[in-house]
């Protein structure tokens, strides 16, 4: 895909973005700067008080997206934070699975078998290979590898340079950290955080904060208890 030229072709899709934050400004520029079918509308987030235009675009509070819901709108979670993105999910239940966008940078590798959710966005330089499913509202971030047969669930951030060799299963609500690596085979329990630079060769259980090389995990229960519904 080519970057755009002189914008705005009219079959592009509507976008909003929920979160305004980095990963959301990262993402809107993305949108902008290249032809990816959706043209950016504005931000949802719950740091804006009252609804208003920026230029062509706008800023409101997460409320407003009832009313965006009676267009032809779509949303895409871009929240670093994965509880919260879980919690803004179930706060605006209205929004069908079908209105999330899913967004592919074009220079990501995505194999042509691997499955990609509804509200998961793949960064520019990432690699999903063969086999690969990844869950919905689920971001994996500049120059991750996530190898053959790997599962992602959903509210999960990869991030940049994580290398998940092959087969790992990663579940819901967990954060992988920046240029960590998970070898083959391994399981991430849910809502759990592997901290930056980590080697990972145990599984991980539940609710653990992992870090380190080779990572010792801790329990983190305290500070997943609001999300234990999952
Ligand atoms: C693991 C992490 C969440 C810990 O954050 P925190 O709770 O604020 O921890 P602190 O900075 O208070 O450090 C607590 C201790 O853990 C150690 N520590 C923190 N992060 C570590 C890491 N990634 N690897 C090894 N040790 C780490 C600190 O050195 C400190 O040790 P000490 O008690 O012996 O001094 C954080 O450091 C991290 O790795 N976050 C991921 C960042 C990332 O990947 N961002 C990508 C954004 S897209």
């Amino acid at each position: 895909m080519k970057p755009l030229q002189q914008n705005d072709s009219k079959d592009k899709k509507n976008l909003v973005i929920i979160g305004c934050g980095s990963q959301g400004r990262m993402l809107k520029n993305m949108i902008e700067q290249y032809d990816l079918g959706y043209r950016f509308l504005g931000f949802l987030d719950d740091q804006i008080e009252f609804p208003s235009k920026k230029g062509e675009t706008f800023e409101a509070p997460l409320e407003y997206s009832e009313f965006l819901l009676q267009e032809e709108i779509y949303f895409v979670l871009a929240i670093g934070k994965v509880e919260d993105r879980f919690q803004i999910v179930r706060r605006l239940p209205a929004i069908p699975l079908e209105r999330y966008a899913t967004i592919i940078h074009p220079h990501a590798y995505v194999d042509q078998t691997a499955e990609i959710g509804a509200g998961t966005y793949i960064s520019a330089n990432a690699a999903i290979m063969h086999g690969v499913k990844v869950g919905h509202h689920t971001s994996v971030l500049t120059g991750s590898i996530i190898e053959y047969e790997s599962q992602i669930g959903s509210f999960v951030n990869i991030s940049p340079n994580a290398t998940l060799c092959g087969n790992v299963n990663v579940n819901d609500v967990s954060f992988i950290g920046a240029g960590s690596s998970i070898i083959q085979g391994l399981t991430v329990g849910k809502r759990s955080l592997v901290g930056a630079g980590a080697t990972v060769i145990h599984d991980i259980a539940p609710d653990s904060l992992a870090i380190g090389t080779p990572a010792v995990a801790k329990s983190r229960k305290k500070r997943t208890r609001f999300i234990q519904c999952l």
